[in-house]
């Protein structure tokens, strides 16, 4: 009697790669982040591991966010949280230049530092310039007892489970909704967001996972739209506003893992830059979630298509026939407040980069040239 009894495969609880099974696990990863950190009747944040007082919390000035790689993007769409939650000023920072550009730090000043394994050596030389010059550091990180873990005053940890695929995906969302639940609990402390509000938004946010299901469950529609964009060796994602921060991270996990070159611009941007580079078929990967600046996006999207960019629009569900006049393909997203679409927005560009990959043939957990942390500067 002979059993081949392979751990890898095992552990991958029946999907094919790391990555497919983490995308997978997002749904729990959210539910896990969230519990015990909304008050039992669902309308208040309890961040209750923070040693942060609410006396420290209206000393805040400033804040900067620092990071790398995914994690660094998910340090963008946490800018436009707090700004909009708690009305103070963000800085996102790249953790290689922090502290080479003399940042302004003082004991006003909250440093968040985001790191999916809390190792990662840039993000720990910049946590440890902000602690030199007095400011207070909060850890959003993956794992407890980590170096970034335990040189913080404060850790969030996100409880989005080991992640072994190179490639971040859960750990990435899960760091979005611990930026919500900071942004929410800064909210509540300073006044700047009424009751019912943070009410409706994490009523909002506990509809995030079965909403991230619903998009799982359309994988074979992905699937097919990266099987054509496998095809290209080049193309572009626009976006606005955190649709922008967005894109910037579909186009970083297509180019990880399936080596295609891509560009994200802000869309208001691409016409002063790279336009040029739009010719006849071209992919253009446009993020429409924003309701306010749809006409503005949808205006961007008829410039590339002028060129003859085939565009592929990702959209909330409802805007279907406005969106069919000025996209080639569409994919829509469930409906959630605006500051929460990146949730569920990069859910299908994570899939895409996935089965492009797989088409192509690559490595997708072990892309080559990159490590799942970087303990060298
Ligand atoms: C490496 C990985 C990236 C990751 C980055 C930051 O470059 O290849 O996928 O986003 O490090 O890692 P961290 O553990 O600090 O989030």
């Amino acid at each position: 009697f002979h059993v081949d009894w392979d751990l890898m495969t095992a552990e991958k609880a029946g999907f094919d790669h790391f990555m497919l099974k983490e995308i997978h696990e997002q749904p729990k990863a959210y539910r896990d982040t969230m519990r015990g950190r909304v008050s039992e009747d669902g309308r208040s944040v309890a961040l209750s591991e923070l040693s942060l007082t609410p006396e420290q919390i209206r000393g805040i000035n400033r804040v900067h966010i620092v990071a790398c790689g995914t994690a660094l993007h998910a340090g963008l769409v946490g800018k436009t949280i707090i700004e909009q939650l708690a009305r103070l000023p963000v800085e996102t920072d790249v953790a290689s230049e922090y502290r080479y550009r003399s940042p302004i730090i003082t004991p006003e000043t909250l440093v968040i530092v985001v790191s999916q394994s809390g190792e990662t050596a840039d993000t720990l030389a910049a946590l440890r310039e902000a602690k030199r010059n007095g400011a207070h550091v909060l850890a959003i990180t993956n794992v407890v007892g980590s170096s970034v873990a335990r040189e913080a005053d404060d850790a969030i940890i996100t409880l989005a489970g080991p992640e072994i695929a190179v490639a971040s995906t859960k750990a990435y969302t899960s760091q979005l909704i611990a930026f919500y639940l900071f942004g929410l609990h800064l909210a509540q402390t300073l006044g700047t967001q009424d009751e019912a509000f943070v009410a409706k938004m994490l009523a909002a946010m506990q509809a995030l996972p079965e909403q991230v299901e619903k998009i799982l469950a359309q994988a074979e529609t992905v699937k097919e739209l990266a099987e054509s964009i496998s095809k290209h060796n080049n193309l572009f994602f626009i976006g606005r506003g955190v649709d922008y921060a967005v894109a910037l991270e579909g186009s970083l996990k297509l180019k990880e893992i399936s080596y295609i070159h891509s560009e994200a611009y802000a869309a208001g941007e691409l016409k002063h830059g790279t336009l040029a580079l739009i010719e006849e078929g071209v992919p253009v990967i446009a993020l429409l979630t924003q309701e306010d600046l749809f006409e503005k996006t949808v205006s961007n999207i008829k410039e590339t298509k002028a060129r003859g960019a085939h565009v592929l629009g990702i959209f909330n569900e409802g805007h279907e026939e406005e969106v069919a006049k000025s996209v080639d393909r569409g994919f829509a997203i469930p409906r959630t407040l605006p500051l929460l679409t990146p949730a569920l927005s990069v859910v299908p560009l994570q899939l895409l980069s996935y089965y492009a990959s797989l088409a192509l043939g690559h490595d997708v957990d072990k892309p080559r040239n990159l490590a799942k942390s970087v303990t060298v500067e």
